[in-house]
Order: structure tokens, then sequence, then C-alpha cells
């Protein structure tokens, strides 16, 4: 067995065995095959795809290539939720306490900014002194005692996928239903827990834009997840706005405070609400659906979902004066609001400029070494349906980067579409699956 017969044999469409993808993935690893020949072997199966039996192989044998967190000293049902990642989506940062405070045990490993996406761990170093790197011991010792963590992935969990996924990023094949499956899936098994729940986000903000495409790759993880023994739902949700008003790390750790005081917007509470109540029903905390979704409602509103978010920040090295006391949090030194060109109803948006225009005012990075900006970012005035006249305000923009302001003014006028005709919005939750 050679690489280049492997990749022949993908490039010619044929199935691979097991053992010749375990083969392709451990010599990888020890780097007897180069990264020419990984980048030539992905594109392969970005064009050929795989069976199921292939994509199940190569979620085994990246999780094959680390250490799987051994979680089950620790009493309860230990439950995580993933989304395929989107613009304003900050719903674990809510979610993770919130379920948390209601019983279920979360082990979250986050991931940075991707492309025109904002990641987890970004925002959550926004709170001043907040550690996402810690040993897995920590990781453990943490979910035992207050029964949640949210960290960065440690060298030793599916280093397969960190060094495939970097190559991915610059060879134009990270688009890939085989990919995605085999690196989002590793990753969460490895994680040590016993139920998922996945946010597939559809819509011009998604990596997987169509709703079918969307719907395929859900049904492909929950294929995976299910031959690991793991209980998995998946929920296809749009991302055909920014979801919630704010995009930035620190203004969206800001719109998250509001949400676990009982606030927010309606949007992001809507996905909150259903993709925790999931979380406490899988982990068996409620006998329904409906029930779940109270619950959680009323530890949003009753202080419990909060409590549980200042005792992870304090846990986990954050300054917890920053979030009881957001107002003193500094502001971006330039400012600048974005006023409609015409009057109408916004009949749309590109949701990837909006992300684009944030990366660019410093909330995301233009090359893998740059650092975020926590202050940096736009606040939305106006959502789909939303009346507009001439002259108002669409968004705000913050930064410290006063050079960025001219394009990134540009980008949100042309991605805030203003119509005459009141828009028909897809549903925000599309679909559950299982
Ligand atoms: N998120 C991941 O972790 N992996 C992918 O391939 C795509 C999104």
């Amino acid at each position: 067995m050679t690489a280049y017969e492997i990749i022949a044999r993908k490039r010619d469409g044929k199935h691979l065995s097991e053992e010749e993808i375990e083969f392709f993935i451990s010599q990888y690893m020890e780097n007897n095959i180069r990264d020419y020949q990984m980048a030539a072997f992905l594109m392969a199966v970005y064009f050929r795809g795989m069976s199921e039996e292939e994509i199940f192989a190569l979620t085994r044998a990246y999780l094959e290539s680390g250490e799987v967190i051994d979680l089950s000293s620790i009493p309860g049902v230990k439950v995580d939720k993933h989304s395929t990642g989107g613009v304003g989506d900050k719903v674990s940062i809510v979610l993770a306490p919130l379920a948390a405070s209601l019983g279920v045990k979360v082990p979250m490993i986050s991931g940075r900014g991707l492309g025109h996406t904002g990641g987890t761990l970004d925002k959550l170093e926004s709170i001043p002194g907040f550690q996402v790197f810690g040993t897995l011991e920590q990781f453990k010792r943490q979910v035992a005692e207050i029964g949640v963590a949210m960290l960065g992935q440690t060298d030793t969990v599916v280093p397969a996928d960190r060094q495939i996924y970097a190559l991915r990023d610059v060879t134009a094949t990270v688009e890939s239903i085989p990919l995605i499956t085999a690196s989002i899936m590793s990753k969460k098994i490895a994680e040590g827990i016993d139920a998922l729940v996945l946010d597939v986000k559809f819509g011009n903000g998604a990596f997987m834009q169509e709703v079918a495409k969307a719907e395929e790759l859900a049904h492909q993880l929950i294929k995976v997840g299910n031959a690991f023994g793991k209980k998995v739902t998946a929920y296809l949700t749009s991302m055909e706005q920014p979801l919630g008003n704010k995009v930035g790390n620190w203004l969206e750790i800001a719109e998250c405070l509001d949400c676990l005081h009982g606030g927010g917007p309606e949007d992001l509470l809507e996905v909150i609400l259903t993709l925790t109540g999931e979380m406490v029903f899988l982990a068996g905390q409620a006998a329904r659906l409906e029930e779940a979704r109270q619950m959680c409602r009323e530890a949003l509103q009753d202080g419990r979902a909060f409590r549980k978010f200042l005792e992870m920040v304090e846990y986990q090295g954050g300054d917890v004066k920053s979030v009881q006391e957001p107002e003193h949090y500094p502001v971006a030194r330039y400012l600048e609001t974005v006023v409609a060109e015409k009057s109408g109803v916004v009949t749309g948006f590109d949701t990837r400029q909006v992300g684009l225009a944030a990366v660019e005012l410093g909330a995301g990075r233009l090359r893998k070494e740059d650092d975020v900006d926590p202050q940096a970012g736009i606040v939305l005035f106006k959502k789909i349906g939303d009346r507009v006249e001439k002259g108002e305000a669409l968004c705000e923009l913050h930064t410290n980067k006063p050079d960025s302001l001219p394009n990134a003014t540009m980008r949100l006028l042309q991605a805030i579409r203003i119509g005459s005709d009141t828009p028909q919005p897809s549903p925000l939750i599309l679909k559950r699956i299982q």
C-alpha cells in the first residue's frame, strides 16, 4: 500500500478500505506522507465524496490520532452542542451555563473564528483574564466540580484534524461533507460526551449555504455519532441574517449577558431555548421537549443561568466584575454610524459580507497570526422586515483601526438590502432531525 495508490484510487472514484484510510492518516501524522500528498487526497475526496463506511473509517482514524477524554467517573449525562458556524452566533456562551444550571454536564471544546465566522474562544477571551487553555485534567476537574467547562482544543485532542484542517483552509477543501463530518465528529467524540446537539446552519452566512446540503450534512453527522454510540439531534437553523443584533467579540458577550438576565433579541433567544432545551431533554432532565424549554426559560429569568456563568468565569480566571458591570467595559475609540441611502424595507442580508466587515474592523483575523480586537464589531439596528427611512441609522461600526471604516461601511451598505416589498422571511428554525 502506498500513498500514491490510495490517492489514485480515490481520484478514480474507488471505495477505500478502512485499512487504507487508517494507513493514510497515521502515516501523514508520522510525516511519512507529505502535505502535498494529503492536499491531493483531500481534493480527490472533495470531488469524489466518500461512502458512509469511508466517512466512519476517516472519523475513527482522526480519533485514533490523539487522546479520548474519559469522563465516565463524573456522574450525570454529558451533553455538548456544536454549530457549523455563523455570523453573530454566540449561542454557546449562554447555552453552556444555562444547561449546566439545569443539571446537564457540559464539556465544551470550542474553536476560534474561521473565515467570516466568529469563534467562541475569541469571544470568551474578550472577558479580561478568561483562560481558554488548560490541561485535560483541569478540564475534567472543572466539569466534575461546576458542571461546565469551555476550553480550546489541546494538542493531544484529534491532532490529525488540527493539521488537516489548516491544510484544507488553504487548499479550498473545507466545504466537503465527508471532511466536515470527520472533523466535527472526531472532536466531539474525543470530548467524552454521551449526547450531542448539532446546529447546522444554512443560508448565505453559512458554510453550507443550500438547505439540501445542510440537511445532508446533518444526516451524515448523526449517522457517524450514532455509530459511535452517541445520541445526536440536529437542527437546521437560518444564517440568512446575523443572529442577534451584535457581531464582534465583547459586543457579543454583552448581548449574551442580556440573555442571561432574561432579555436579549428574540431570534437569538429562540435558538438558545431550542438547542438548550434539547440538551436538557437528551440528558433526561425533562420528560418532554416543551417542558425542557420552559425550564430553560425559567433558569434565564430567575438568575440561575447567570450565576452558573459567573461561576464559570471565576473558575477560568476571568474578571467577574467585568461581566457583572458590563457598562464599564471600554468602548472602541472609533464609532461610525452607517445610514440608509434610501427608504424602504430591509429585504435581506449578505451575511457573509457582514462577517467580513467585522473581520476588517478587527473582530477577526486577516492572517492566522493576527490578534483579534475584543472591542471591534458591528451593532445592527435593523433586521429583515424592518422599515427604514433614508438617512436613518442601519448599524454602528466599532473599531480601533480608523482606516478600516470606509471599506467596512461600503460592505455594509451593500450587505443590508433595502427594497420596497416586505419579504417572506425563511424560518429561523427549519427542522429537527434525529
Ligand atoms: N468546523 C469544524 O470543526 N470542521 C470543519 O470541517 C468545518 C467546521
